[in-house]
């Protein structure tokens, strides 16, 4: 039973003198007597609550609706770590979690291959293990790639250091071995990116201290939840998989994509023609997750029609599958006291301040004190939306 759902269907309009100011009085409600209180639930959320922590299979799950950024920044506060293993092609929360929190990132730097970013190992972790007291890691990652999470978990369990994972593209595993409550002691589930929730709902869980979790999401959640998107959340994690478009999906995957972890990222390599191509496809009304000058990634739900997956496939077709072009590795420069705000083009050879990257998938193209490559430049030109930069500028170091 959805019981957020039912509540608010159940009850009758009516007459608003309280927020939101639209007063519309039905679905889009205040905490009101009857419809519970999300900082201390009793009611119909504590409900929801209770259901979606059964359901994840977890310490405690909680609700939010501030989306995944708030359950990162609850899980890196939970967890009271001082230096935290961050792969560095993590999601901007996990890094501005860690300025807020002076968490010293001891950032990791695989070798990209083929244009993907590197998936952290067992051996990546033991690497710096004396050197952390938490490993924060992304899985599935944007392209649908999971690391290792068995084997660092063990490695976590073996030196007492709490696992965080931020699973904003997951919620759909649930159930499978790849699922993150499987290996982390606190997770996030992205529930809106994969699932049929609203843009927003996502849930934050724990396996150890709820406690620390409660107090964390206490501090990051808005004090005025949505109710559509409480409802939908837990509507998402009750919903039933649609077997025959999971199955259709793994076949486009086969004949167009890259070999990954999940079907609900495709994701096909276009190289140098990745812009023209998403231009193609946007003029023919097909809209992808993101392009990132390389790759074009396809995001499938339980909730796409099989005609619509056919559609995707014919456009395909036509297109042609590319070849990912590689990038050479970015090197380090001499960070300073002073920035200043350049072009990108002047920025090329020049040491970046702060992260600077595509949006989505809002991971860094080039990190703080990482050398712009021309090839950034120009992907950066190209790009429809950026994040770290000011109208098609980046700060770098003064010399
Ligand atoms: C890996 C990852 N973590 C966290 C987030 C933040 O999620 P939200 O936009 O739901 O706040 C995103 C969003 O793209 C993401 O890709």
């Amino acid at each position: 039973m959805n019981h957020i759902l039912f509540m608010l269907k159940k009850r009758r309009k009516h007459l608003s003198f309280h927020t939101p100011g639209h007063k519309v009085g039905k679905w889009d409600i205040t905490e009101l007597s009857f419809s519970d209180n999300l900082a201390n639930p009793t009611g119909v959320l504590k409900r929801a609550e209770d259901d979606i922590t059964k359901c994840l299979k977890s310490r405690r799950s909680f609700l939010l609706t501030d989306g995944s950024t708030s359950g990162v920044l609850s899980m890196l506060y939970a967890s009271k770590a001082k230096r935290m293993f961050l792969p560095r092609e993590s999601h901007k929360s996990a890094y501005n979690g860690c300025k807020l929190f002076g968490i010293t990132p001891v950032l990791w730097e695989g070798e990209w291959k083929a244009g993907l970013p590197p998936l952290a190992k067992r051996e990546d972790v033991e690497k710096v293990i004396d050197q952390i007291d938490a490993v924060f890691l992304t899985s599935p990652d944007y392209y649908g790639r999971v690391p290792d999470l068995k084997g660092i978990s063990s490695l976590c369990k073996e030196h007492g250091l709490p696992l965080l994972i931020d699973g904003a593209h997951g919620s759909h595993l649930r159930g499978t071995s790849l699922y993150a409550g499987e290996y982390a002691d606190y997770w996030v589930d992205g529930v809106h990116k994969s699932l049929p929730a609203l843009t927003q709902g996502a849930v934050v869980s724990t396996n150890v201290d709820e406690g620390a979790l409660k107090e964390a999401v206490g501090i990051f959640r808005t004090t005025s939840p949505s109710y559509p998107i409480m409802a939908s959340v837990e509507y998402a994690v009750k919903a039933k998989p649609n077997e025959k478009v999971r199955l259709y999906a793994k076949k486009l995957a086969k004949a167009y994509g890259i070999a990954n972890d999940d079907w609900t990222k495709l994701v096909v390599p276009f190289g140098r023609a990745a812009e023209a191509a998403e231009s193609w496809l946007e003029a023919h009304n097909i809209y992808p997750e993101f392009c990132d000058g390389n790759y074009i990634a396809f995001y499938l739900s339980d909730c796409n029609k099989l005609r619509e997956l056919k559609r995707l496939e014919k456009a395909l077709k036509t297109l042609g599958v590319g070849r990912a072009t590689e990038d050479s590795p970015h090197e380090r420069g001499e960070r300073g006291e002073k920035t200043e705000l350049v072009s990108y083009r002047e920025a090329i050879g020049r040491t970046v301040a702060g992260e600077v990257g595509l949006f989505p998938p809002c991971i860094p193209l080039v990190s703080d004190g990482e050398i712009l490559k021309k090839e950034d430049a120009e992907r950066l030109e190209r790009a429809k939306n950026t994040f770290g930069t000011e109208d098609g500028k980046v700060y770098v170091y003064k010399r």
